[in-house]
C-alpha cells in the first residue's frame, strides 16, 4: 500500500524497442509492491520527459505484460536531448520525481549522458542487436536470434523445393550478432556480418562448392550492415532528428542478385525487418529481464543511484552507467560463435 508521502521513481524506456521491456516494466514493479515506493511510468521515452506525459504503475497494472513484446509505456528513437539539456532537468523536476530508471540502448544512454549531473539515474541495457559494451549480452537479442532462425528453418523448403538460394536480411546496424545468432542457430550455409566485409570471390567458390554437393537449395544470413569489400553498407534512408539518422536495409537484394549473376543459382532475398522486435519473449530473455528487474528494485531500496544493471559472466551485476556509453561492442573474429560456425563449414 502506498501512502501519499511514497518516494516517487520514473521509469521509461527509450530507443527501439525490444522483446522484454514489458518484462523489465513488470519485475521492477512487483518486486517494490510491498515498499512504499511509487513507480510512476514516463510516457514515450525522452518525449514523455519534455511533455510530462505519465502514467502511474502499480502490480495490478502491469500483471503479465512480460509476454508481450513492446513497451506499454511506449518509446521513441527520434528524440533527443542535446540542446535541450536545461529544458529537459526542469520538466523532469516538475514530475516530482526522485530518480529515474531508464531502460534504453545507446541513443538513450547518449542523451541521458548530457544531463546526469542533474539526475539520479539507474540504466538498464536493452537492444536486440546486443551491441552495448559493459554488459555481456542484452535481452530482446536472443528472441531476435529465434525469428531469424525460425525464419531459416522455414524458408529451407521452398529453398529446396526452388533449387533457390535465400539471403535473409536480419537488423543489427552496425553490428552483426542477430545474423551471427541466428544463422548459426539455424546451420545457414553463409554468415555474413559488417564485422567481416565480405570476399566476393570467396563466397562465390564458397556457393559453387555446395552446387558440386549437389544442394538444391542454401540459405545465407546477412546482416544488414553487411558490405562487400572495398564497399559501404547499404543505407536505406535516414530519419532526421533520429541520434542514429542511418537506417540499414537492401544489402540482401543487392548480395541475390550478385548470386544469380555470378553463380547461375537462382537467389531471393527476404528482410525480416521489424518481426525480430516483435514475437513474445524468449524464455532465455524472460529469466533475465525478471532478474534484472529485480536487482533494479533492490538498487532503488538501497538508493544506489548512478549505476547500471548488466550480465557479467552469467550474473546479474551493478555496473558504472559510464560503461554502457561506449562504441558499439563488435564481434571479434576469435569469438567462440565465430569457431563453431568456421568448423562447421559455415562461410563467415
Ligand atoms: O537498434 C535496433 C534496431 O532494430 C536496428 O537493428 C535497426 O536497424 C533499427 O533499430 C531500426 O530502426 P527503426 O525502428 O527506426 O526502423
Amino acid at each position: 500500500m502506498k501512502t501519499s508521502g511514497a518516494r516517487r521513481i520514473g521509469l521509461m524506456t527509450g530507443g527501439g524497442d525490444a522483446p522484454g521491456l514489458n518484462g523489465i516494466i513488470e519485475a521492477t514493479v512487483r518486486s517494490l509492491a510491498d515498499q512504499d515506493i511509487e513507480i510512476v511510468g514516463i510516457c514515450d521515452g525522452f518525449e514523455g520527459i519534455f511533455e510530462r506525459r505519465t502514467v502511474s504503475l502499480d502490480s495490478e497494472k502491469v500483471l503479465n505484460a512480460h509476454t508481450f513484446a513492446g513497451t506499454l509505456l511506449g518509446s521513441s528513437n527520434k528524440g533527443s536531448t542535446k540542446g535541450r539539456e536545461a529544458e529537459f532537468l526542469k520538466a523532469f523536476a516538475d514530475l516530482k520525481l526522485e530518480g529515474l530508471i531508464a531502460a534504453g540502448g545507446d541513443g538513450t544512454f547518449e542523451g541521458l549522458s548530457r544531463v546526469i549531473q542533474g539526475l539520479k539515474l539507474i540504466g538498464v541495457p536493452k537492444t536486440i542487436d546486443n551491441d552495448l559494451q559493459g554488459t555481456d549480452v542484452t535481452f530482446g537479442f536472443d528472441t531476435a536470434c529465434a525469428v531469424v532462425a525460425e525464419a531459416v528453418d522455414a524458408l529451407r523448403a521452398t529453398a529446396d523445393a526452388h533449387r533457390r538460394v535465400f539471403v535473409v536480411e536480419a537488423m543489427g546496424r552496425t553490428t552483426g550478432w542477430i545474423a551471427l545468432g541466428g544463422g548459426l542457430a539455424s546451420y545457414a550455409d553463409a554468415i555474413l556480418v559488417p564485422e567481416r566485409p565480405i570476399s566476393r570471390d570467396a563466397l562465390k567458390k564458397h556457393l559453387i562448392g555446395l552446387q558440386a554437393l549437389k544442394r538444391r537449395g542454401a540459405m545465407i544470413v546477412v546482416g544488414e550492415g553487411a558490405h562487400f569489400e572495398n564497399e559501404s553498407p547499404r543505407i536505406a534512408f535516414r530519419v532526421e532528428g533520429s541520434m542514429q539518422a542511418e537506417r540499414f536495409g537492401g544489402v540482401s537484394q543487392d548480395i541475390a542478385r550478385w548470386i544469380e549473376k555470378e553463380t547461375g543459382w537462382e537467389a531471393r532475398n527476404v528482410v525480416l525487418g521489424h518481426l525480430q522486435r516483435s514475437r513474445h519473449p524468449t524464455t532465455t530473455d524472460r529469466f533475465m529481464t525478471a532478474a534484472m528487474g529485480v536487482e533494479v528494485g533492490r538498487m532503488v531500496q538501497e538508493n544506489d543511484w548512478g549505476k547500471a544493471v548488466v550480465m557479467r559472466n552469467g550474473n546479474i551485476a551493478r555496473a558504472p552507467l559510464s560503461d554502457l556509453m561506449k562504441p558499439p561492442r563488435l564481434i571479434d573474429g576469435n569469438h567462440r560463435w565465430v569457431k563453431v560456425a568456421q568448423s562447421m563449414g559455415i562461410f563467415i
